[in-house]
């Protein structure tokens, strides 16, 4: 019986633990987009070669797949776009909700 109390105690801890993890890190988020070289054409706020992130959080707001839309876009690239080099789906799912929240 203590053992299974202990188990959920250690279940609730981990679950806060991955839940801190995922709220956004914009201080990654920013060191990724300058170590990918986004910062070449876009800022948070202003317009550059590409629109500002704000202008894309404002483009998609609402949007129930922005998220995928943006992440698709990003590991594949488009025409005019490369993807990222980044393979680590975590750092790239924080980048995205550091756009999708200017
Ligand atoms: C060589 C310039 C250039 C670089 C580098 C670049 N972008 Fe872009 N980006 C653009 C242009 C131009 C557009 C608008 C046209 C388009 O969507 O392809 C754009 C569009 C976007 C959009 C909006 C897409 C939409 O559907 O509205 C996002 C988000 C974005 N870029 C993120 C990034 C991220 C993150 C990086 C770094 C991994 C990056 N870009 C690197 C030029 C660039």
């Amino acid at each position: 019986m203590k053992m299974k109390i202990a188990l959920a105690v250690a279940g609730i801890a981990v679950f806060g633990l991955v839940g801190n993890a995922s709220a956004t890190d914009a201080a990654a988020a920013e060191a990724m987009m300058k170590a990918e070289k986004c910062t070449k054409c876009h800022d948070v706020a202003k317009d550059k070669k590409g629109p500002s992130f704000k202008t894309t959080a404002a483009k998609y707001k609402g949007k129930a797949d922005a998220e995928a839309t943006l992440t698709k876009m990003l590991t594949t690239g488009t025409a005019d776009h490369d993807p990222v080099g980044s393979k680590d789906a975590k750092a790239i799912k924080n980048l995205v909700t550091f756009i999708l929240a200017q």
